[in-house]
C-alpha cells in the first residue's frame, strides 16, 4: 500500500492531486504524506511494544519541523546529531528525556546545551570526548548521561558512503579499547555511566550485519558486567534500509524479533534511532519536465529538480523510482530516458536508462522515496533556491516550508569595504 497512488489518472499524495500542490507552490517541491509517516512510525513502534524501546527519530534523515513534530506527537523521541537539530527536536516538542545526542565532532557549546536541556542521554565516540562531556558537566555542577558508542568493524554490506562500523571508519570506540574506555567513563565523576551505542551504518537491507555488530555488542556487555561495570540501555542505532528498486529490507517487526532474540536475557532497556524507514517512503520531489533533448545516443529528460535539491543519486548513485504524475496509458511505450536536472554537471542525473513513456515539456514527474536525505541535504548550489516542503493530510495540504525568494539567497551575500562604493566602482570600471 502507498499513500502516494494514481487517482482518477492523476498521481495524488492521500487525497490531493499532486498537480493542485504544483499550481499552488510551483515545481519542484517536496511532498510528504502524513498517513505514511504515521503507518511507518506505527509499525515501527509496534514492532518493539513489549522491548520497553524508545525510537528515537534520527532528525538527520528530515528535520523539517512539521515532519518532527508529527512523529513527536506519535509518541516519538530524537536522536540529534547538532546543536541545530537540538533546537529543532525541542521546537517540535519532543521531551529532552527522549533525545539523544550522536556523532563525532559535538562542539562544547552544543554538549552543554544538550546537557542544560536535560537529555536521555550523550552518546560520545572518543575518550578524548569523554573528558570534555566530564569537564563541561562539572562546570554545570550535574551528572552526564553518557552511552560509548562502539565500533564493531563490522561490513554492513551498504554503499561505502554510509557505512559506519568498520574499524576504517571515524565512527565510535574500537572493540579493542572498549574496556578501558568503560573503565575510565565508570570512574569520571561526572558522567553517569548508561550504557552503549552502535550504528554501523544506512541503508542496510538484510540482518546478517545488524546480527553480527549486536552479537559483539551482547558480549561486551557481558565482559563488562564481569568487571563490575553496570550496562542497562543499549542503543541500536538506526540502518534499516527502505526498497528503493527492488530491495526486499527486513520488516520493522522481523528486524525487531532479531533483537530480542539476541538481547532478550539481558535485561536492558533499548533506544532505535531509525531515520529512513520512518520517513523515506513518506516523500516525494515533484519536478517539471523543461524539455527533452533528443541526442545522438539518448533521450535526455531535462527536469526542474536538480542535485541541490536531491543529492543522493549524484553523491551515491541512488536510485530513486521515478512516475510521472499524469498516469501514462497502458499502451504507452516505455523507452529508455536519461533524467537530469539543470545543474552543470554530469553528476546532475536522477536516472540513467529509465523506461519511461513519452514525455513532453510542461509535464510533471514525482522522483519517489525523496522523504528521507532529501529536502535536508538540498543547497543552494547554481545559486538555486532549494525546493520547498509540502505536507498532506487526507484531503489538505500546507507548505511547512517555503521557497527561498532568489532575493533571500542573494541578500545573504555582503561586500567588504574594498569592493563597495563608489571608488571600487571605479576601480572596476577601470579595470
Ligand atoms: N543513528 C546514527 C548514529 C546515524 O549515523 C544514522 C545515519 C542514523 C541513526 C539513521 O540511520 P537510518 O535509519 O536513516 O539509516 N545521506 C545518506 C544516509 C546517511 C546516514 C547517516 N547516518 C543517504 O542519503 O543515504
Amino acid at each position: 500500500m502507498s499513500e502516494f497512488a494514481y487517482r482518477d489518472g492523476i498521481l495524488c499524495a492521500e487525497e490531493v492531486p499532486l498537480t493542485r500542490i504544483a499550481e499552488a507552490v510551483g515545481t519542484p517541491f517536496y511532498c510528504y504524506s502524513t498517513q505514511a509517516l504515521t503507518r511507518r512510525y506505527g509499525a515501527f513502534a509496534e514492532a518493539f511494544r513489549g522491548l520497553e524501546a524508545t525510537v528515537c527519530f534520527a532528525l538527520k534523515a528530515n528535520s523539517n519541523l512539521a515532519v518532527v513534530r508529527t512523529l513527536a506527537a506519535l509518541g516519538a523521541g530524537a536522536d540529534v546529531v547538532s546543536g541545530g537539530e537540538l533546537r529543532q527536536a525541542l521546537a517540535a516538542g519532543v521531551p529532552p528525556a527522549k533525545i539523544v545526542f550522536s556523532g563525532v565532532g559535538k562542539m562544547d557549546a552544543e554538549i552543554r546545551a544538550a546537557l542544560e536541556a536535560g537529555i536521555l542521554q550523550i552518546n560520545v565516540e572518543s575518550v578524548a570526548e569523554l573528558a570534555e562531556v566530564d569537564a563541561i558537566a562539572a562546570s554545570l555542577g550535574l551528572r552526564a548521561p553518557v552511552a560509548l558508542r562502539i565500533n564493531p568493524d563490522v561490513d554492513a554490506n551498504t554503499h561505502a558512503k554510509i557505512a559506519t562500523g568498520k574499524s576504517e571508519n571515524k565512527f565510535g570506540i574500537d572493540l579493542g579499547h572498549a574496556g578501558e574506555a568503560f573503565a575510565r567513563a565508570a570512574a569520571l565523576a561526572n558522567i553517569e555511566l548508561t550504557g552503549i551505542a552502535v550504528h554501523i551504518g544506512s541503508q542496510l537491507t538484510e540482518l546478517r550485519p545488524f546480527r553480527s555488530a549486536f552479537g559483539r555488542v551482547a558480549g561486551l556487555v557481558a565482559a563488562l558486567r564481569d568487571d563490575g561495570i553496570e550496562i542497562r540501555r543499549l542503543d541500536l542505532g538506526g540502518g534499516l534500509g527502505i526498497a528503493y528498486e527492488r530491495e526486499t529490507p527486513p520488516e520493522p517487526a522481523e528486524y525487531a524479533a532479531m533483537v530480542a532474540e539476541v538481547f532478550g536475557a539481558l535485561g536492558c532497556e533499548l533506544i532505535l534511532e531509525p531515520g529512513r524507514c520512518l520517513v523515506g517512503s513518506a516523500g516525494v520531489l515533484v519536478t517539471r519536465v523543461v524539455r527533452v533533448k533528443e541526442g545522438i545516443s539518448h533521450r535526455f529528460v531535462v527536469v526542474d529538480a536538480g542535485m541541490n535539491d536531491l543529492l543522493r543519486p549524484a553523491l551515491y548513485d541512488a536510485y530513486h523510482g521515478i512516475e510521472p504524475v499524469a498516469e501514462p496509458a497502458p499502451e504507452a511505450a516505455l523507452t529508455p530516458a536519461e533524467v537530469v536536472g539543470p545543474v552543470c554537471e554530469t553528476a546532475d542525473t536522477f536516472a540513467s536508462e529509465r523506461p519511461l513513456p513519452p514525455l513532453a515539456p510542461g509535464e510533471l514527474l514525482a522522483v519517489e522515496s525523496a522523504g528521507a536525505y532529501g529536502a535536508v541535504m538540498a543547497s543552494s548550489y547554481n545559486t538555486r533556491p532549494p525546493a520547498p516542503e509540502v505536507m498532506v493530510r487526507g484531503a489538505e495540504f500546507a507548505v511547512i516550508r517555503p521557497r527561498a525568494s532568489l532575493e533571500d539567497l542573494l541578500a545573504r551575500d555582503r561586500l567588504p569595504d574594498w569592493l563597495a562604493g563608489e571608488e571600487a566602482a571605479v576601480r572596476l570600471r577601470k579595470a
